[in-house]
């Protein structure tokens, strides 16, 4: 390469803008994988944000006119200046990269963001539904992804356990858009347009994973199913994927001269310790008469959390306080010591030689556990309390027990006792089933998956007289969750494609089963369909129109569907007709006692923003972070500072005494967010706030917080 390097550097010598940009593209071959896949990162992606002012600065671009179905320019241009003609708003624009200059409405113009650009998000609330009590709330988010995943760092790094996600495939009917423009089937860099949108998404999604215990899900069909696989594994090469073929069309898609399809797949990419949790089914075939019932969960926390008499300094006496010893080295289950004394601190207990006690904790504060020490031993002894599985990090195991309604399900037979594990816990299946917990095959062909059937035909209850092209079946991505978070009663799920929102609904679902408090993060743009478009624009109406919005999918399908999930009642209040079928049947009238808050996306503006508006916009990701559950503090109060449920803000570090006690009395707060731009102050404050919550700095330009540049993987 020598010799390109020398020709390289001649024509930086005669043109230095092109010899710059021929090196650029050389090292970026230079730089390529010899083996895997290689495809063009065609950069940089940008997105149009219809309803977003036009800004001196910004980048635009032209509209097609008013009734017209023409794609219309798409170079970029930037706005030089804007100005008032007889009240009407005119931008001075230079095309990028030229000198070409003209002048044009504002109301003619788009707002562009390139995914290089920095970008500062915010959320603006636009309505929900609280059915849930004290819940964690699922959350919508109308976005362009790519921008809500960087928020999401911020709010979810690390912390999310499973996503499961139903990408477009780029079958070639217009079924995604890159760069707001429908990829076409004869579209030569279809492929590596269609990676390189992956790719961008799947890091950001990678960052959001808990490393050590999460599970990633990908539905794809035969077109992208090898180039994603091989996409996963560079962008995962520390997991163990699994491909899974799953039948979803009984009569199946004719392809003349070929065979016909009637499967899609599922890559399952297994991160950390993370194991598929066993149920009732094998998902390999119908059950017997089609019937599954779900063996619930019956291992819950013996940690006693959630109010004030929960925790230990609520006693006089400490019997519920005291340790569940392991053995140091191998984890086993040693013995269960006395109670601590009144006063006495975890950290100064000496534990029998060679073991490691177990307090009942909980982010960080002496709880209690659920009974005495003597109903303790008991328990281990009759095998319905046990330890569940090590920490890698501090190597301690959850204990948790059997609730008195498993033993009463025991005594009169619904449950039948299938043996014990090599630690003497009780294996608990339905009776009637022998086989009760199977892991989950590598092929599924159930009824209950079919998307014909059990998605669109679902979805039209719910929404009746509203379109959405290929939801996936309920239960088909209720099996999927229920094998990464079956056993994760508080699991974090994200859906970056939520589409009609069916995860949302499937998470409900699940919890229902079992009691959980899952929550699922739902992300999705307001585009409309192809047709739909076509249509929309003949009668004259342009993206960013009230009534062109309205009927994009986030707010004519993923909320509205989430809302008539939860309250049972379609947009126009009737009751939803019909029963959940297969594993759990029910009306679906009864809806769920869930809570469910929606949000768009917005960009917003450093320089023209004022104080009070940029804490409003960036209030829900701050709620987000502690949790999504509980009040949301959305304004600066005139106390200086604030405590909600779960987490709360200090504005005025001169009420930093008082914000301290507010913070100590919040038995469920977790989080305690410090507004300061000076290190030594926050570092003061911080540690006047109790032990266990998380103290968060955050800057007083509240928009600096969530500053994100696009920077390609
Ligand atoms: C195949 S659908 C998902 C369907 C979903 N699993 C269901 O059951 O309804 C993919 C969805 O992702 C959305 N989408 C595509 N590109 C997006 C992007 N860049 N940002 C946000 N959403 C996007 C589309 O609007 C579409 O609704």
């Amino acid at each position: 390469m020598s010799r390109l390097t020398e020709l390289i550097r001649q024509a930086k010598e005669k043109d230095p803008a092109l010899g710059t940009e021929l090196e650029r593209e050389y090292r970026t071959l230079a730089g390529r994988r010899a083996f895997g896949l290689n495809f063009e990162r065609h950069r940089p992606e940008a997105v149009e944000l219809p309803g977003r002012p036009v800004r001196r600065g910004g980048k635009v671009r032209i509209l097609p006119p008013r009734g017209s179905s023409e794609r219309g320019d798409r170079r970029l241009w930037r706005v030089t200046r804007v100005e008032k003609v007889d009240g009407e708003r005119w931008a001075h624009l230079s095309l990028l990269g030229d000198d070409e200059a003209i002048v044009v409405p504002a109301a003619d113009l788009v707002a562009v963001a390139e995914f290089r650009d920095p970008i500062y998000p915010g959320l603006v609330p636009t309505g929900g539904v609280h059915l849930g009590g004290d819940k964690p709330a699922h959350t919508v988010v109308n976005g362009e992804n790519f921008h809500v995943l960087k928020a999401l760092t911020y709010t979810h790094r690390g912390k999310v356990d499973a996503i499961y996600i139903d990408p477009p495939y780029n079958t070639g009917a217009r079924d995604w858009k890159y760069n707001n423009d429908y990829v076409e089937g004869d579209d030569l860099y279809r492929h590596s347009k269609w990676l390189a949108f992956m790719e961008r998404r799947l890091v950001l999604a990678k960052e959001l994973l808990n490393p050590d215990n999460s599970v990633l899900i990908v539905t794809i069909d035969e077109v992208e199913l090898h180039r994603l696989g091989l996409l996963i594994e560079q962008t995962f090469p520390a997991a163990s994927v699994q491909l899974v073929t799953s039948v979803i069309n009984r009569a199946g898609s004719p392809r003349p001269g070929r065979l016909t399809r009637v499967e899609e797949y599922l890559l399952f990419v297994f991160l950390g310790t993370v194991s598929a949790a066993p149920w009732s089914s094998n998902l390999l075939s119908d059950d017997r008469n089609n019937r599954t019932e779900t063996m619930p969960t019956v291992w819950f926390s013996a940690i006693r959390v959630g109010s004030r008499k929960a925790l230990r300094s609520y006693y006089a006496d400490t019997a519920l306080f005291y340790p569940v010893l392991i053995d140091s080295e191998t984890g086993a289950f040693h013995s269960v010591g006395q109670p601590l004394a009144p006063g006495k601190s975890p950290v100064d207990y000496k534990p029998p030689a060679g073991t490691t006690p177990i307090w009942p904790m909980s982010n960080g504060r002496e709880q209690t556990w659920r009974f005495s020490r003597e109903k303790m031993i008991e328990a281990f002894d009759a095998g319905t309390a046990r330890l569940g599985r090590r920490d890698p990090e501090t190597g301690l195991r959850p204990v948790t027990y059997m609730r008195p309604g498993t033993l009463a399900s025991i005594s009169d037979g619904t449950f039948v006792v299938l043996g014990r594990t090599e630690e003497g816990a009780m294996e608990l299946g339905l009776a009637g089933e022998e086989s009760a917990t199977k892991p989950a095959a590598t092929v599924w062909n159930r009824t209950s998956h079919y998307a014909r059937d059990h998605g669109s035909k679902l979805l039209a209850k719910f929404l009746p007289g509203r379109d959405f092209p290929f939801p996936k079946s309920l239960y088909a991505v209720e099996d999927a969750l229920r094998v990464v978070a079956g056993d994760k009663l508080n699991a974090i799920v994200l859906d970056f494609f939520a589409g009609s929102g069916t995860t949302a609904h499937a998470v409900m679902r699940l919890n229902k089963q079992d009691g959980g408090r899952r929550q699922c993060i739902s992300v999705t743009n307001n585009e409309v369909s192809s047709d739909e478009q076509r249509r929309l624009r003949k009668t004259g109406l342009r993206p960013g129109d009230p009534e062109w919005e309205a009927l994009g999918i986030c707010d004519h399908i993923t909320k509205p569907r989430i809302e008539a999930a939860v309250t049972g009642r379609t947009p126009t209040g009737e009751p939803v007709k019909g029963d959940y079928k297969f594993t759990d049947e029910f009306p679906m009238a009864e809806g769920f006692e869930e809570n469910a808050d929606f949000f768009t996306l917005t960009y917003e503006n450093l320089v023209a923003i004022g104080h009070n508006r940029a804490f409003e916009r960036v209030a829900p990701l701050l709620w987000l972070r502690a949790g999504a559950s509980g009040r949301r503090i959305t304004t600066i109060p005139r106390t200086g500072w604030d405590v909600a449920d779960t987490y709360g803000i200090l504005f005025d570090l001169d009420e930093a005494s008082a914000y301290g006690r507010a913070v100590e009395k919040g038995d469920q707060v977790r989080l305690a967010y410090v507004v300061t731009d000076d290190d030594r102050r926050f570092q003061s404050v911080g540690r006047q706030l109790p032990d266990g919550v998380e103290v968060v700095r955050l800057y007083e330009s509240y928009l600096l917080n969530f500053s994100f540049t696009g920077a390609e993987p």
